[in-house]
């Protein structure tokens, strides 16, 4: 609970006030976290403290690249010194690889590596059931929300476009995963 609480507040204090869209959305993808507790064993509250600092990338403190997973990895490994697993997590969110290839940015985040698929996997469906202002949200319909809002011009855009396919595949992991474990618990 240490480590959880600890990125919550560090989150907080980087996203509330100036980013409250991205608080509200960060503190949603905290509580799917939450949900996979069960699937994750020993490694709930590893994922529950990536998911409640995912985005702080986006902080003025921390922008540095502009990509905001590596900067988020880069401010908690550098600044506060985070635990290499946490700041892999954060740094390989979503379409993290995609939009590095987009912009040069592959020595970067390989600073961050290896990756760990299974957290990766689980970050990614809960970043992707939380809406923007942290409704719960279909992953296919979040996914178009993201290419609408930032269009096709726009790094991003290029970046879930091209991931898309395996991002669903890694939210259909995640599922089934889940429902195996709580078959078993039932
Ligand atoms: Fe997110």
């Amino acid at each position: 609970m240490q480590l959880t609480k600890w990125a919550h507040a560090l989150a907080e204090s980087l996203l509330a006030d100036s980013l409250p869209r991205r608080w509200a959305h960060s503190q949603r993808v905290y509580s799917q976290a939450l949900t996979l507790a069960p699937a994750l064993g020993e490694d709930a509250e590893l994922l529950a403290a990536a998911a409640i600092a995912h985005d702080i990338g986006y902080a003025q403190a921390a922008v540095d690249t502009g990509q905001h997973m590596i900067d988020g990895a880069r401010y908690l490994r550098d600044v506060v010194g985070a635990d290499p697993r946490l700041c892999s997590i954060v740094a390989f969110h979503t379409s993290s690889s995609w939009e590095a290839s987009e912009l040069g940015l592959e020595d970067a985040l390989s600073e961050f590596g290896p990756t760990e698929p299974e957290l990766v996997d689980a970050i990614t469906y809960c970043d992707l059931t939380s809406g923007p202002v942290g409704d719960l949200v279909d992953p296919a319909e979040r996914l178009s929300e993201v290419l609408e809002r930032y269009g096709p011009e726009h790094v991003v855009f290029r970046a879930v476009s091209a991931a898309r396919p395996e991002l669903m595949a890694r939210v259909a992991r995640v599922r089934q995963r889940a429902e195996a474990v709580m078959a078993k618990l039932s």
